[in-house]
Parts: structure tokens; C-alpha cells; sequence
């Protein structure tokens, strides 16, 4: 686009044709919404930079969850506004300031020549409830949200109420003069809110088609997008494509490769977690090998065990014949499931005492001469209430009989840092993937692998159900308790990666 500028500043901007329908769409609300690297964000950008300069007064919102990632976005790198707006900033006509993040046009009074009236650009996250009230009172002429399905919808409501021009009007001798009030969300199909998205336009609007919708106060128009339309991207980074195309996990593949919408939701590790490749039959653990105790505490819900080993290149056999795995693999080769067996989401209801005693009783029965070290505990266990008294004392009482000096001589605390259950299914999701193949394929990454007798976790770990609000979430209020110690491990022990081939005798 060989725009000129009402400054006579020429501007290079090359939309390519989605992104133009976008930018030329006269007022309404539109999803720009699918793959990965269709040029979402870099349409924001362009088209909150083009009408700002030839509608003076109009003022600009664009959203996004997170400060940081708007940010990173929007005021850095190549693609970011400082660049974009470099010849205007040069020429003293706009302002960038980094601690408020606005941009300030000066185009505004009569002679289109003053700071004062001029049009703006604000970049604000909306992060919790007392952000959202910081729109509040202000009026959005163009409201640009980006990553839209990660905003609750309640806040995508109240952006809504907010977007309106006032008293302003945009002048007769703009091009854009009838496209706005305009909000448009751009999004990946995936986050809280998609299915909010979902239904108000994939469900129901012919792709391209601006439709009146009876209720809405603005035309909805669904633009769906894909890497590929995106030349700018194909030609500057050719093995984009191939990289989404690589990802573990199918349902994100079928979300940021082909931008669809109507993936079926189904269990958190369906095409990761694979039974005939990730469940190993029971094996004699080698000798001295050394197996760490891993637990999750419950008591109306059930506790959980488990028993892991990480490998560390020596041989392991496996029905007769010795396998190498890559050093770090973690190999889950008993459980104790405590709850009750008839009815699976009931706890044993029994003291921490004897929580303790129970492991014990197991440990006793199954195994014993096995050398068992503290590997990872719930966090929670280890809170100490008024009296200065935490949970796991008397697990260790229970266990040992005694009061024991060592407060981590059962297991050591894994206290759980925000955003650590989705970082750990994932690295579950991917460590199941590295160990595809393990039969007759050389492994190069540390892995992760269940054997045949750990029933319960077998039970439950598989059939964890996404939460369809959240996709690299299990459901709310499932039993989680052998998904989560699980996590708690693969978290606690971080291999160094290292390339090891993993032989067959
Ligand atoms: N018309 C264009 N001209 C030049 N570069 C472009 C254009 N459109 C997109 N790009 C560049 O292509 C890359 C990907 O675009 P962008 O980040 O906007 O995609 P996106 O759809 O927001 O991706 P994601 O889903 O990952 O957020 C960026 O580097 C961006 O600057
Ligand atoms: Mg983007």
C-alpha cells in the first residue's frame, strides 16, 4: 500500500488481502480468528497505525491479557511500532511513551497540527478485574484485542460497552470514515473464552460475510486465517509451517496449523500418551537401583503414591533383552492408589497417622530390599498451621513410628509456582512423544514411561479430560491425583538433555 500520509510521510505497508478486508471492513466486530502466523497482530498494528493518521481524534485501544507478551508485541522488535512509526516520530509528528504505553498523534485542532486532540493509540492488558475498570469511562473508537479467546468473556462484554465515538466524528475526507466504531478480536482457536468466539461467529457466519445479527449492535464478520496466508511470514521464515506441523500434541496441531475451531476436545494426552508405546511390562529393577517416593496427599479424595525411577544409562532389561534409555527418562514402576477401589473418587478418610502406616504396609509387602528415597511431596503438606505443626510429620510419624528430626525424609516438597500444572502436562505430553519407538528406535530425548502393574494411574492418567475452556488444562473437578504427582516429578527432576542412542541386544 503506497499510502500517503496527511503529513505526506510515504508509508510502505503491504496488506495482504484478508488483512485488507480487516482494515477496508466498514464498522462491525470481527474475528480474525486461526493458525498461527497469519498476521493477526501485524493487522492490528497496520490498521491502528493507518487510521490514527487519517481520522484525527480517534482513539485507539489495543488489548491483550498479559502486559509482557503486549510488550513484546507491540513496542519491540522488527515488527513493533517503534519501527512502524519511525519516520512519523522522526519528523516529530508522534510520540511514543514507554511508561504509559501510548502513542500520541499530533493531528489534532483545526490545523491538524497540535498534540491536544490528536489521536491516540493506547496498549493496556487486562489482567484481573480491577484492570478491566480502567476502561471504565473511556470512550474506544477502535478497540483491537489481541489473543481475544484468552480474555475472560466478561471482560470481552465490558470492552464492548465501552466502544462508542462520543461527541467525535471522523472527518468527511476519510477514506476509513465508515469503519468505525470497529473492535476486532484476532485469536488462535484456543483459551478461556473460544468457545464464546466459537459460538458467536464460527458456529453461525459464512466466512467473509459481513452479516446483520439480530441483537448485536454492530455487523460481526468472521475472517478465518491461516499461516499460509501470510507471505510476508512464508518467505522470511520457510519452516514455520514445518515447526507447527512437529508439535506433540494433535489437538493444538489441528488449532495453530490448520486454525480449526472444531477440534475434538479429548483426553489431555490423546496422541501423546500411548499405551503400546509409553506402558512398559514390569521389569526386576537393577540392582542398587534407586526409586523415589512421590505423593499427593488426600483424605475425602484419594492420596496417591508413586514410585519412580529416573535412568541414568545404565542397562535396563526388559523381557530379556537390555535397553538403553536416554539418561533422565523417568520410568513410573509402582503406585498406591488411596482411595477406595469400589468408588474411585472416595478418599479413605483415614489420618495422617495412618497414611503413613499405609505406606509403610506397602512398602513392606512390595518393596522391600528396594532402596526408596524421598522424591517429590504436595506443597500443602508441608503448611504449617498455627501451632507451627505441617501435615507431613505425622506421615512421617505414621511411617517410622516416630518422630522424625528429618521433615523431608519421606519426600521433599514440591510447592507448586503459578502456571506449573499446565507447564508440567505439557513437558508429560512431550516426554510420552520422546518415547515413541522405544522398541526399535533409537531415543534421543529423556522420556517418560508407566509399567503394566500401576493400574490406577494407567486408569486415570490417559483418560484426563481437557477442559474445553482450557485446553492445556485437565477438567475442573476431576480426580487428578496420579496426573498431578506425576507432574510434580517431571517437574522436580529436569534432565539436562543429552543425546544417548538407546540400543536393543
Ligand atoms: N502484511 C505484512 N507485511 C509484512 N510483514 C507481515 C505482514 N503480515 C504479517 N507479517 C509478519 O509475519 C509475521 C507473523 O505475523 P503475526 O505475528 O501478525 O501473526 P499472528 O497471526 O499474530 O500470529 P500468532 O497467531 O502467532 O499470534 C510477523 O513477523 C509479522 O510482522
Ligand atoms: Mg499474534
Amino acid at each position: 500500500m503506497g499510502l500517503t500520509s496527511s503529513y505526506d510521510i510515504p508509508i510502505e505497508l503491504n496488506f495482504q488481502p484478508k488483512q485488507r478486508l480487516i482494515l477496508e471492513a466498514p464498522s462491525s466486530f470481527i474475528l480474525a480468528g486461526g493458525a498461527a502466523g497469519g498476521g493477526k497482530s501485524w493487522v492490528i498494528r497496520a490498521m491502528a497505525y493507518i487510521y490514527s493518521i487519517s481520522m484525527p481524534g480517534l482513539q485507539t485501544y489495543i488489548i491483550r491479557r498479559e502486559l509482557k507478551s503486549l510488550v513484546q508485541s507491540y513496542l519491540a522488535g522488527d515488527g513493533g511500532f517503534p519501527v512502524m512509526l519511525q519516520p512519523l516520530v522522526d519528523a516529530k509528528l508522534c510520540k511514543i511513551n514507554y511508561s504509559t504505553n501510548t502513542i500520541s498523534f499530533k493531528n489534532g485542532g483545526a490545523k491538524r497540527n497540535r498534540w491536544a486532540g490528536g489521536s491516540v493509540i493506547r496498549l493496556i492488558h487486562l489482567s484481573s478485574q480491577a484492570a478491566i475498570e480502567s476502561i471504565t469511562g473511556a470512550e474506544l473508537g477502535l478497540a483491537l484485542i489481541d489473543e481475544s479467546s484468552s480474555l475472560p468473556e466478561e471482560y470481552i462484554q465490558h470492552i464492548i460497552t465501552r466502544v462508542r465515538l462520543g461527541s467525535w466524528r471522523p472527518p468527511e475526507d476519510s477514506p476509513y470514515k465508515h469503519c468505525v466504531p470497529k473492535i476486532v478480536g484476532a485469536t488462535n482457536p484456543s483459551g478461556v473464552s473460544r468457545l464464546w468466539w466459537k459460538k458467536k461467529f464460527v458456529d453461525v457466519l459464512e466466512p467473509y460475510k459481513l452479516t446483520k445479527v439480530e441483537g448485536e449492535s454492530l455487523p460481526l464478520l468472521f475472517v478465518p486465517s491461516l499461516a499460509i496466508d501470510n507471505d510476508a511470514l512464508m518467505q522470511s521464515d520457510p519452516g514455520y509451517i514445518e515447526r507447527l506441523r512437529s508439535m506433540d500434541d494433535e489437538v493444538k496441531r489441528q488449532m495453530y496449523l490448520y486454525g480449526n475451531w472444531n477440534v475434538d476436545l479429548d483426553a489431555l494426552f490423546t496422541n501423546s500418551f500411548k499405551e503400546s508405546e509409553n506402558k512398559l511390562p514390569q521389569f526386576k529393577l537393577p540392582a542398587g537401583q534407586k526409586v523415589y517416593r512421590n505423593f499427593d496427599w488426600g483424605s475425602s479424595a484419594p492420596f496417591a503414591v508413586i514410585y519412580n525411577i529416573v535412568c541414568d544409562g545404565t542397562a535396563i532389561e526388559i523381557e530379556d533383552k537390555k535397553y538403553y534409555f536416554p539418561k533422565g527418562t523417568i520410568i513410573i514402576v509402582d503406585e498406591i492408589f488411596g482411595g477406595d477401589p469400589h468408588n474411585l473418587e472416595k478418599g479413605l478418610g483415614i489420618s495422617d497417622i495412618q497414611i503413613g502406616e499405609h505406606i509403610r504396609k506397602y512398602e513392606l509387602e512390595h518393596l522391600n530390599h528396594v532402596n526408596v528415597l524421598p522424591g517429590a511431596g504436595d506443597g500443602a503438606i508441608y503448611t504449617r498451621d498455627n501451632n507451627k505443626h505441617c501435615q507431613v510429620e505425622d506421615i512421617n510419624r505414621g511411617f517410622y513410628g516416630r518422630e522424625m528430626y528429618d521433615i523431608n525424609c519421606l519426600f521433599k516438597p514440591f510447592y507448586k509456582p503459578a502456571g506449573s500444572r499446565i507447564e508440567g502436562y505439557s513437558k508429560m505430553r512431550s516426554m510420552f512423544v520422546a518415547g515413541h519407538g522405544w522398541k526399535n528406535q533409537s531415543l534421543t530425548s529423556p522420556a517418560l514411561f508407566v509399567t503394566s502393574n500401576c493400574r490406577y494411574w494407567l486408569q486415570q492418567v490417559p483418560n484426563l479430560p481437557r477442559d474445553p475452556k482450557n485446553i492445556d488444562d485437565c477438567s475442573k473437578g476431576t480426580r487428578d491425583e496420579f496426573a498431578d504427582v506425576t507432574r510434580y516429578i517431571v517437574l522436580t527432576n529436569s534432565p539436562q538433555v543429552r543425546t544417548i542412542t538407546a540400543s536393543v541386544y
